[in-house]
Order: structure tokens, then sequence, then C-alpha cells
């Protein structure tokens, strides 16, 4: 296990010491431990390093010149205005530190954070190197039964003089990032182990300690709902679907009567196409095709754990998309929840039908001001935006603007996409109110399936749907994003809610 420690001493014995340079190989003189001799012997080194100068995303590992009760040193480029920093590149910088003892087997390492750093950002800085490391530092193994000889780092120390501001900064910060491991966890999992009823049971575990009331709905109960759209896709399936609503609302009694804002996760735990069923090549990737449910459960998981002052709700429709004798036919005619009946012409265009009446249920039961709803909805946006952004179609162009400021300081980028009458028009049924897709002339994939779910949301309700399908999982990787679930959502939903929901 990772341990994390923030303190005012340096420690007698440790593999690698981190220290900052900035600009033009300048390096700062608080450490104990480099006395002036040492402290000239690696700005020697600097000056004869012919690619490291201190410039930001450098860094350079040496020996260390003498015993100085570390093997290593390892020195970080700034650039010369730290305060230039974004809190993120901060944590890219983090992750990038971690990736580097990784390489070079350390287990071991201290941070000195001396006055390079303004004494007033040292706190945050730390902080936030911090959390850099532990969002690079996940792994999923629980499947390998042979011991790995991947190597583990066990433990990291920050020196600074504000030791006790960068340990609460950064205890809210492991708050965040509990929920973006739990979303990682979800999408990773195969559809053996997390399926509808499986994936509501651990969210209720999880989150009901939190104080979030986690309800649970039977295939039962939402037939008596008339949440027909949701049951046909998971009709196929032996795994039966559930829906998981989960509340938080920790505003003060006077306020507690003030409309949640809600969140929508498209669940659905594999991914098969139904009847319209994939081609084979690369049907495994359809286990991911709940990160939008992950992530929203994620997000609940971080805002509750940080204790932030919102009313939130969210909801999760949870289910398999099988073939079967029993599952739903290209052409059959369902009937929502709000009441509309539904034509469905193709059963992989499932993951609208599932939204349709969690996005009913949520308006009824919750009357939000603001929904926002993320899915794994359609290939079409990575064609659009592939891995770099997450498409965001609205009713409302200020939260679209909220939302992309939200998400570029977290890193977790969106971009607006149009929503278009026409669109619209193209999903009318010919013997339904709507069909669940358009003809193929009409292009347009990802807009004609935002239009979809817009025919559910009522008149006056704020409202944006967020396709995550080119995010939700990461063949690449960045710093603090290991290869495989990203846990995408997590932090773009906690930083919305803290930028302009939270008092
Ligand atoms: N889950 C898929 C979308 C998807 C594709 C997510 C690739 C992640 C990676 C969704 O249910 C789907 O199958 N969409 C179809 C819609 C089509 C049938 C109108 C698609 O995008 O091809
Ligand atoms: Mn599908
Ligand atoms: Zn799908």
């Amino acid at each position: 296990m990772l341990k994390f420690n923030f303190s005012t001493k340096e420690t007698t014995k440790n593999t690698a010491i981190i220290i900052a340079v900035s600009d033009k190989g300048k390096i700062g003189n608080i450490s104990q431990k480099l006395d002036k001799k040492i402290s000239a012997s690696i700005s020697k080194t600097i000056n004869m390093a012919s690619n490291f100068s201190g410039k930001k995303k450098q860094s350079l590992l040496i020996p260390a010149p003498f015993d100085i009760g570390a093997d290593f040193i390892i020195l970080f480029g700034v650039g010369d205005k730290i305060a230039n920093m974004s809190p993120y590149d901060i944590e890219i910088l983090g992750g990038s530190l971690f990736k580097k003892l990784k390489a070079n087997k350390i287990k071991q390492a201290e941070f000195i954070i001396d006055d390079i750093i303004d004494a007033d950002k040292q706190a945050e800085f730390a902080a936030h190197i911090a959390y850099g490391a532990l969002l690079a530092s996940y792994d999923f193994d629980k499947y390998k039964t042979k011991n790995s000889k991947k190597v583990k780092i066990e433990y990291l120390n920050f020196v600074l003089a504000d030791a006790k501001e960068a340990k609460k900064h950064f205890d809210m910060l492991q708050k965040i990032a509990s929920g973006v491991f739990f979303a990682r966890d979800l999408v990773t999992e195969p559809a053996n182990i997390i399926y509808p009823e499986s994936f509501a049971k651990i969210v209720k575990k999880e989150l009901t300690p939190l104080g979030i009331k986690v309800q649970i709905l039977t295939e039962k109960q939402m037939e008596k709902l008339g949440m027909g759209a949701l049951l046909a896709v998971g009709k196929g399936s032996a795994r039966p679907p559930r829906m998981a609503i989960m509340h938080y609302n920790a505003l003060s009694k006077s306020a507690k009567n003030k409309e949640p804002i809600a969140f929508v996760g498209k669940g659905v735990t594999f991914d098969t196409g139904g009847i319209s069923l994939k081609p084979s090549a690369g049907m495994d990737k359809m286990k991911w095709d709940m990160g939008g449910a992950a992530a929203v459960v994620g997000a609940m998981k971080a805002l509750a754990s940080r204790k932030a002052k919102v009313n939130v709700v969210a909801i999760v429709g949870l289910a398999e998309n099988m073939p079967s004798s029993k599952a739903t036919r290209p052409g059959d005619v369902v009937k929502s929840m709000s009441g509309k009946t539904i034509e469905i012409l193709n059963t992989d265009a499932e993951g609208r039908l599932v939204l349709a009446d969690a996005l009913c249920y949520v308006q009824e039961k919750f009357k939000p001001k603001v929904i926002v709803d993320l899915a794994t909805l359609t290939g079409a946006i990575i064609v659009a935006l592939g891995h770099e952004y997450a498409g965001v179609f609205t009713n409302d162009n200020k939260i679209a603007e909220q939302l992309y400021t939200a998400g570029e300081e977290v890193g977790e980028k969106i971009w607006h996409m149009p929503l278009c009458k026409s669109w619209d028009k193209a999903i009318d049924s010919p013997i339904a109110d709507i069909q669940n897709i358009t003809n193929s002339t009409v292009g347009a994939g990802s807009a004609t399936a935002a239009a979809f779910l817009q025919r559910f949301v009522d008149d006056g309700v704020k409202w944006a749907h967020i396709d995550i399908a080119g995010m939700a999982w990461a063949d690449r990787e960045i710093p603090t994003v290991p290869k495989g679930g990203s846990g995408y959502g997590v932090r773009l939903l906690d930083n919305f809610v803290r930028k302009y929901f939270e008092k």
C-alpha cells in the first residue's frame, strides 16, 4: 500500500530525494541534508547536463554525490514561474514523477518543497503533486494469481514548512481520488462480475455508510412504474435489470427542500448489441458500457466523502443487452415510463432506452432544476472527438460553458456539440411516437441520440447530456490516468458541483 506523509522534517534514510529546480538551473536552499557543498555539486551537474535546465516537464535522476542518506537525487523542472502552473499541471508533474520512480524501482522517496516554490503556494503544490502521484498509482491486479514483478512504491514523504496545511488539502483530494478509483474498478471489472444486480449491491454497500440514501428498484417495481424502455433492453438477459437511486442532501435545515441537482448514468453492464448483434472483434470492450453509471456513482462517493454542501440525486439504469429468444426484436414497440411509445429499430441503440426511463423517473420523483447525464452512448462521438474530449449536448448554453470550465481545470475535457430541430424530426416513427435510430442518410449519430434523450426532458428543466464513449477507457495513458478504466467524469462532476452549486 502506498503511503503519503507530510512533514516539516526530512527522514534519515530514503532511496531518493526529489527537489524542484526552476528555470536556468536554480535550486532552493531549505533542505536540511543538502549542505552548501552538495548544493554546489548539484548545481554543477545541472550546468553540465545537456538536456536538463529546470524547464517544466524536465527531470533528471542523478546518483547522490555524497552520503546524504539517499541513493539518488531526482531533479524536476518547474520553469520560471510556478505561479503559472495550474493545479492540474502540478498533478501531471506528480504523476510523471511517480512514473519516474517506478521506472527506476525506487520504493521510497522524499520530496523537498523548498523556497523555489513561493511560501504561500507550497502546501497546495505538495498536495497536488501527491494527488497526481496517487492517481498515477492506480493498478487493477486482483485477478493476477502470481506475485507480479511490478515495483510497488511504498512511501512518499513531502517535506515543507506548512506540512499541516498540505496534509489537510491532500486529505480532501484523496477523497475525490477514492471516487475516481471506485469508478475505475467498476469499469475494469468484467461483466461476469459486474451485472445489474451486483452493480446495485456494490453501490449500496459503498455509498450507504457515507450518508447517501440508496434505493434499488427490482424488475417488478420497474414494471409497475411502466419502465418499458429500460426493461426492453434487459429482456434477453438471464441477469435482470435494476435501477439504483442515490440521494445525498447535506444542505442546512432551512435549505433542505431546495431542488436537487441530478446525475443520470447509463449502466449497460454488457452490450452485445442484442439481436442487432455487434461484430465479435472488440466486443469485450462493451464491458465498460456502464462507464456513465460508474462516473455518476464515483462522483457521489467523492461528494459525500468530502462532505460537499449540496443536495444531489443520482440515478443509474442498469441492464445487460443480450440476444436470446426472450430478447427484444428490431421493430418491437414498447411504452416508456413517460407514456411515450418507442419503435426499437435497432436493439444496439439501447443506451438511450435505458436513459429515457431514468430521466423520466428522476424528474417525476425529484423535480431537479438541472440534470446532467453521462453515457457511453455512441461510437459516432469517437469519430468526432476521439479520446481527447467528451461531447456535451444541452438545452442550456450556460451549463455547457460551466461544464467546459470545470472539465478543463481537472483535465477531463468536454466539447459543446449542437442540438437541432431537424435531428429531432428524424426520430419521428411512422407507427409510434419515436424511433430509436434514424434512417442512415441523416448522419450525426451522436446528435440524433441526444435528440432522442431530449424527448424525455420536461420543458423548463435544464439538461446536459455528456457522451463519454471515447473517454471511459484509456488505451493510451497520461500521467494521471493509467491504461484501462479511466474514471472519466468523476472529477468533472465533482468540480462542476464545487464551482457552481456548493454554498
Ligand atoms: N455502447 C455503444 C456505443 C459505444 C461504441 C461505446 C463504442 C463505446 C465504444 C452503443 O450502445 C451503441 O451500440 N451505439 C450504436 C448506435 C447505433 C446502433 C445507432 C453505435 O454507436 O454504433
Ligand atoms: Mn449498443
Ligand atoms: Zn451501449
